[in-house]
């Protein structure tokens, strides 16, 4: 019996130590490796209903055309030009192919209209000063058919960006 007991602490004993010594698991979805900057690994609810900042055609290569959105927050701090956008900012990059409209050209008698085509991928940018310190507080995400990149494919986000450090690292203006 005296022997059992003994039997039962080592193996208690031991358990613990196997559980200070394990590394944690790192959660998948959170994006927040040890070594990457956290990113946007969820899609911001409602986005396809907020309103539109402007849009921004992409030729060459990307060949694409897209429609930035705000939610509230972002909707007023680019209407009324605040800086630095505040907390609870999301902007969406919607983006499409540009595609000649067939349907447009015939009804004008020629090759002038382009339209938004295939949905290729959506960009966010969410702000929070705490969460996302590490990327000017500014949290990115790309998504994919509804999935979000890697986070080698986010590296390139915030340094790029950064070069537009007097408008808060935004690019688009309000389009009035
Ligand atoms: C080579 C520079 C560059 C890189 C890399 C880059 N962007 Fe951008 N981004 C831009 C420019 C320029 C614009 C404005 C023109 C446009 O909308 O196409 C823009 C626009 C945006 C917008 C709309 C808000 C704004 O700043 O105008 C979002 C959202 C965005 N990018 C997210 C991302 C995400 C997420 C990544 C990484 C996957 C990324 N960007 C990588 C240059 C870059």
């Amino acid at each position: 019996m005296k022997h059992f007991a003994f039997f039962v602490v080592a193996i208690a004993a031991m358990a613990g130590l196997v559980a200070l010594f394990a590394p944690t698991p790192q959660h998948a979805d959170t994006g927040t490796a040890a070594s990457a900057a956290p990113y946007v690994t969820e899609m911001p609810q409602g986005y396809r209903d907020w309103r539109w900042i402007s849009s921004a055609h992409e030729a060459g290569n990307i060949n694409s055309i897209g429609a930035v959105l705000g939610n509230d927050i972002a909707y007023n701090a680019f209407k009324d030009g605040k800086l630095p956008y505040p907390d609870g900012t999301i902007i969406a990059a919607l983006h499409y192919r540009y595609t000649a409209s067939d349907k447009n050209n015939k009804v004008f008698g020629k090759a002038q209209s382009f339209v938004p085509g295939t949905p290729t991928n959506i960009q966010f940018m969410v702000k929070d000063s705490v969460k996302y310190a590490a990327t000017g507080g500014w949290g990115f995400g790309h998504f994919q058919n509804g999935k979000p990149a890697n986070a080698d494919f986010m590296k390139p986000c915030f340094p790029c960006h950064q070069q537009t450090k007097d408008t808060d690292l935004v690019f688009t203006r309000y389009a009035r």
